[in-house]
């Protein structure tokens, strides 16, 4: 049964939500679920904006269908604003069934799709490239290339019309939309925000640079409403998300607050963290962020590093290295280009400890990071005589805590 869902009196969305699927792209926990988006203009000519997964395309052909046999229409149109699977796997099936369809995609998206698929892609193809404008009746769609947001594709388009941005899957989140198509419909800010975060800093984290550089070709657009691949539609409040989106893209901290992430064997390194935030917490830091590594998606931990200014990463030493699940999460921060952090170690090991000066190799190839204390090295277990350096180290954190508070304070 079809579940469309109307936008304006010219635009509906035909997605579909996945909730059963517990890793996206094989790698990220998804315990809330996730849209695939897509979208349907009626026009002179009837255009849609990409497809859907494979595991949804039942209900996305239910959708289109329904739709089209209502206006009594035919599809004359697709955009492909991004050729990956999770948009594009219906694309052969939608084919089959509208065989007289055009695809507009830009010369590389169009390369990948005969790379992927075998049907008869030259004879529907139209090419776009930066800056070309095509019409459809009354709306009319501008092409912006975003390359490596996320492939290097990727597109996204203007309808000037009605002041629509295709975002692709920029602007997009996990989590399967419950009804509440638009952002505005739900308590984004608690609710969603956490996973539009892990979405951004582990789909197109890495590309901070490439952000910027479409940030900056739409500053001078009027966006009324963005539409992305994934998660609700915008079209109230966008500055305070694009805000969201430049700094992340600057690898500036969201927010001034500590994350302490630690790997621990028998407890001991476990129990130092927690005796440090204990610390942290009694001189005045909030909202302490902790997690153990062996039990929390890394995708959580790169989230959350590029959400806090201060992180304390401790580990037990394993096998002469850093203990295995925390060197996973720590060259998964390192792949994601992280940057511009202050950070504090901890290590321990029972006859040579070595995941201290591990891990600071590791953050030695990131940019801006600041040591702001020595590693503490513990031999096993913490003891009593190692209690005043443990506190020196919270007071360390507590103070550059407060100092960045002041310094960001100033600065508004
Ligand atoms: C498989 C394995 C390998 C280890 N390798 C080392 C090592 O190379 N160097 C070292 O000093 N300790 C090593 N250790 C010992 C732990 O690092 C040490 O006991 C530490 O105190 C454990 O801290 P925890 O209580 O937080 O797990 C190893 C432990 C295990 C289980
Ligand atoms: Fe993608
Ligand atoms: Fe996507």
């Amino acid at each position: 049964m079809y579940q469309e869902r109307k936008i304006n009196d010219d635009l509906y969305w035909v997605g579909a939500n996945d909730r059963r699927l517990s890793v996206f792209e094989g790698v990220f926990a998804i315990p809330r679920g996730v849209s695939y988006n897509s979208y349907l203009l009626f026009d002179e000519k009837t255009v849609l904006m990409d497809t859907v997964d494979r595991a949804v395309q039942g209900v996305f052909f239910e959708n289109i269908e329904h739709l089209l046999k209502e206006k009594d229409c035919t599809l004359d149109y697709i955009i492909v604003h991004h050729i990956e699977p999770d948009h594009c796997a219906a694309l052969p099936e939608l084919i089959l069934r509208f065989p007289e369809v055009k695809i507009i995609g830009n010369a590389l998206t169009i390369k990948i799709i005969k790379q992927f698929f075998d049907f008869d892609v030259e004879s529907r193809a139209l090419i776009v490239k930066e800056g070309d404008t095509m019409s459809f009746g009354k709306h009319s769609f501008t092409f912006y290339m975003a390359p490596m947001v996320h492939w290097p594709e990727v597109m996204i388009s203007y309808d000037s019309a009605s002041q629509i941005l295709f975002s692709a899957d920029a602007f997009g989140s996990f989590g399967a939309i419950n009804g509440n198509l638009f952002a505005d419909e739900v308590d984004f800010e608690h609710e969603w925000l956490p996973d539009a975060r892990r979405y951004y800093a582990n789909i197109v984290g890495k590309y901070g640079v490439q952000v910027q550089a479409v940030h900056k070709k739409l500053v001078n657009l009027k966006i009324s409403m963005i539409c992305p691949l994934h998660g609700p539609i915008w079209r109230e409040n966008i500055p305070w998300y694009i805000e969201k989106y430049h700094l992340w893209s600057t690898y500036t901290p969201e927010e001034t607050a500590v994350m302490i992430a630690f790997a621990s064997v028998y407890g001991d390194t476990a129990n130092t963290a927690d005796i440090l935030a204990g610390k942290l917490a009694e001189k005045g830091i909030k909202n302490i962020a902790m997690y153990d590594v062996s039990v929390t998606d890394s995708s959580q931990i790169v989230a959350e590093a590029f959400r806090c200014s201060h992180l304390v990463f401790a580990s037990t030493t394993y096998n002469m290295g850093i203990f295995i699940k925390m060197e996973e999460t720590l060259l998964d921060l390192q792949k994601h280009n992280l940057q511009n952090r202050d950070i504090a170690l901890i290590e321990n090991g029972s006859w040579a400890p070595t995941s201290g000066s591990l891990m600071k190799k590791l953050f030695d190839e990131l940019k801006d990071i600041r040591y702001i204390a020595p590693t503490l090295t513990l031999h096993s277990a913490l003891k009593e005589s190692q209690l005043a350096e443990l506190e020196a180290l919270a007071t360390t954190i507590a103070e550059s805590i407060k100092q960045s508070r002041a310094k960001s304070f100033n600065h508004e």
